[in-house]
């Protein structure tokens, strides 16, 4: 159920007007239903109960500390890809043993950092940084565990950009070179092989890729173990698919995906990792924007907000679709090209759009942007970061707040050549 509805004609989230919250944070912000993201949480955990398993967040969805603390605080562990997320989940209290590390490139920094704090695990993509962390586990007097992450080349059916799974993408281990690099891990020092780690991508619309690629990780898991290769952990990443567009015949839930991962690993003996990002927060979150200007083009009316594809990348960046609704209901429907103010005709979240009719000045709200949304923002066009806002309720607070012209252009240095002599001696 989403987080969101109408309340005599006002757009509420939980129990939270938007107009009283766009009055004090003012727009453009992100606002997050903390009981969505629960409710996600709690749908993977009680389906999963009879199996021994681990829900990892994956922290790239929405990494403000506030949303890993939600999580945090009911049982998830993190999935993190980076030593600032590894920093954040520990920040919000995520706890080392919970903690996975994935991705292709990851620095020596950044291995001893995790050897420092003792994460669960690493999932190792290569050769190369199976070598690297020997040595650095090694040079720390360490013993690193690993899960290598493994290429099954299943075809998600999903957008190229965010596909992972296939043998030409950049990720993982070729499922064919897997037992040969098992068998070498096996025999290094600093290194303490565990598991068998996966994921063939994001927003999957359907289950079968996802069965196909369960089945050929556990024929992996039977062949290394007649190698004398024990598994422990099998980690099988993230990517449920979330109903942006409100289709009846959507195939993926939290549910139905849990019944499968049931269905396939009931019978192994091993802990069983998942790593979800955008369907434990995709749904909690709505941008809430006001029209500047509605603007009568020559082929259609263009709604310009004060959001802009630097805040949400996923319409320009994916061709991504987010449903968009008039904060006051209205009984009146037009068609809108709704943009953005940058400078591209890419800054575009929706062309030929049927909504609610919108004038110059009222509240808009782009739906189901909790994940990929302000984790992708810059601050493109020199505009400010925008807030983000938790809602608990009846409650609702500022979690990361807009800072001001003055803090981002602070940011900037110029070269000591630029300067003039009496602003070096201030800078000394
Ligand atoms: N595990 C790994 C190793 C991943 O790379 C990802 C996502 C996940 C888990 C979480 O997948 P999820 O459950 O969220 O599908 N920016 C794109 C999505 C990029 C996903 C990257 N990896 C978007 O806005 O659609």
């Amino acid at each position: 159920m989403l987080p969101f509805c109408y309340q005599n004609d006002q757009l509420h989230l939980e129990h939270v007007a938007i107009k009283k919250m766009a009055a004090t944070v003012e727009t453009p912000f992100y606002c997050y239903s903390q009981s969505a993201i629960e409710s996600a949480y709690n749908e993977y955990s009680n389906n999963l109960k009879t199996l021994n398993s681990m829900i990892c967040y994956a922290v790239k969805a929405n990494s403000n500390q506030a949303i890993i603390k939600t999580l945090a605080g009911i049982g998830a562990g993190a999935d993190v890809v980076s030593e600032g997320e590894l920093r954040r989940a520990l920040q919000a209290g995520v706890p080392p043993s919970k903690i996975v590390f994935s991705g292709v490139a990851k620095s020596e920094r950044e291995m001893s950092y995790a050897l420092s704090v003792g994460i669960f695990q690493f999932n190792v993509e290569s050769e190369n940084e199976l070598e690297r962390l020997n040595q650095t586990a090694l040079n720390l007097n360490k013993v690193a565990r690993i899960a290598f992450r493994i290429n099954p080349d299943v075809d998600a059916n999903t957008h190229a950009k965010i596909s992972t799974g296939k043998s030409e993408n950049k990720f993982g281990i070729p499922i064919s070179k897997a037992v040969s690099i098992y068998n070498k891990a096996a025999k290094m020092r600093g290194i303490e092989v565990k598991g068998v780690d996966v994921h063939i991508g994001s927003q999957l619309t359907t289950l079968a890729p996802f069965r196909e690629t369960f089945k050929r990780i556990k024929l992996l898991v039977n062949e290394l173990l007649e190698q004398g290769i024990a598994i422990e952990v099998i980690d099988i990443g993230g990517g449920l698919g979330v109903n942006y567009e409100n289709q009846d015949n959507f195939e993926i839930s939290i549910k139905r995906y849990c019944e499968m991962v049931n269905q396939e690993f009931c019978n192994l003996n091993a802990k069983i990792i998942l790593e979800p990002g955008r369907s434990l927060v995709a749904n909690s979150g709505l941008l809430v924007s006001q029209v500047v200007y509605k603007k009568q083009g020559e082929h259609s009316t263009f709604l310009i907000i004060d959001a802009a594809m630097n805040d949400l990348l996923r319409p320009s960046m994916y061709d991504a679709h987010h449903d968009l609704l008039s904060v006051t209901k209205k009984s009146t429907k037009e068609h809108y090209d709704i943009v953005g103010p940058i400078c591209e005709t890419g800054d575009t979240f929706a062309k030929n759009r049927q909504m609610e009719s919108m004038e110059e000045g009222e509240l808009l709200a782009i739906a189901n942007v909790g994940a990929y949304g302000a984790v992708m923002s810059s601050n493109y066009n020199t505009r400010l970061s925008i807030p983000e806002v938790l809602v608990h309720q009846s409650q609702f607070e500022v979690i990361k707040p807009r800072r001001d012209y003055e803090a981002l252009l602070s940011l900037d240095n110029l070269a000591s050549w630029q300067q003039t002599t009496s602003e070096l001696e201030l800078v000394k």
